[in-house]
C-alpha cells in the first residue's frame, strides 16, 4: 500500500541511482522536484523525466543561493542524496568528494533553517554512504553502530 499520496518531495540527487527508483515509485500520486547537476541522469533513462508531476532544476548542490530559490515554501519531504558516491569515483576525486559531500549537507540544512522549513516539513531524510558501517558491511541496519575506520584509507576520503 502506497501511503504517500498528494505529498510534495524536493529531492536533491533526485537524477541519481537510487533517487530513481524511489520517484518512479511516489510519481503518479505526489508532485516531486529534483535538485541535480544531472552529471548522471537516469531519470531520462527510463523515460520519467519528463512526467507531468516531476520538475527537474538543474543546479549545483555547491549553490547555495540557487538551491535555497529552489525549495518551495510549501514542500513536505526534502530528501537530500546529491553527493559523490562508488569508491572508484571517491578515490578518484578526494578533495570534491569532501566538498560535494560535506558541504553540500550543510547547505541543504541551512537552506532549511534560512528558509524556517523545520516546523513545515514532515521529515529531512540524509543520505549517507554505507563506509560508515565499514569497508565490510553486511545485512547493516540504520540503527547499526558506525565505526571510525583507519585515517589512511583512501576510499572514504
Ligand atoms: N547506491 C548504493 O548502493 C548506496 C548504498 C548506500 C548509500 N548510498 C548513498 O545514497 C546516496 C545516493 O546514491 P546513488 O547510488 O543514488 O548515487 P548516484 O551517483 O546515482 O546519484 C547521486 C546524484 O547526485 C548528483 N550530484 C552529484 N554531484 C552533485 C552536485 N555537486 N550537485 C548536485 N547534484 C549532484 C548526480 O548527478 C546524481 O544524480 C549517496 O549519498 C550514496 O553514498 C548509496
Amino acid at each position: 500500500m502506497n501511503i504517500l499520496k498528494n505529498k510534495k518531495f524536493f529531492i536533491t540527487g533526485g537524477a541519481g541511482f537510487i533517487g530513481t527508483n524511489f520517484i518512479s515509485r511516489i510519481v503518479e500520486e505526489n508532485s516531486v522536484i529534483v535538485y541535480d547537476n544531472l552529471s548522471r541522469n537516469a531519470l531520462k533513462e527510463i523515460n520519467i523525466d519528463d512526467h507531468p508531476n516531476l520538475k527537474i532544476f538543474q543546479g549545483d548542490i555547491l549553490d547555495f543561493k540557487n538551491l535555497k530559490r529552489c525549495i518551495p515554501c510549501d514542500v513536505n519531504f526534502i530528501i537530500h542524496m546529491a553527493a559523490i558516491a562508488g569508491v572508484d569515483t571517491v578515490i578518484a576525486n578526494p578533495s570534491k568528494t569532501m566538498e560535494v559531500n560535506m558541504i553540500g549537507t550543510y547547505n541543504i540544512l541551512r537552506a532549511i533553517l534560512d528558509l524556517k522549513l523545520t516546523e513545515r516539513i514532515e521529515k529531512f531524510i540524509n543520505f549517507s554512504t554505507s563506509e560508515v558501517f565499514g569497508i565490510n558491511a553486511f545485512r547493516v541496519e540504520e540503527t547499526t553502530s558506525t565505526n571510525l575506520q583507519p585515517v589512511g584509507e583512501a576510499r572514504w576520503t
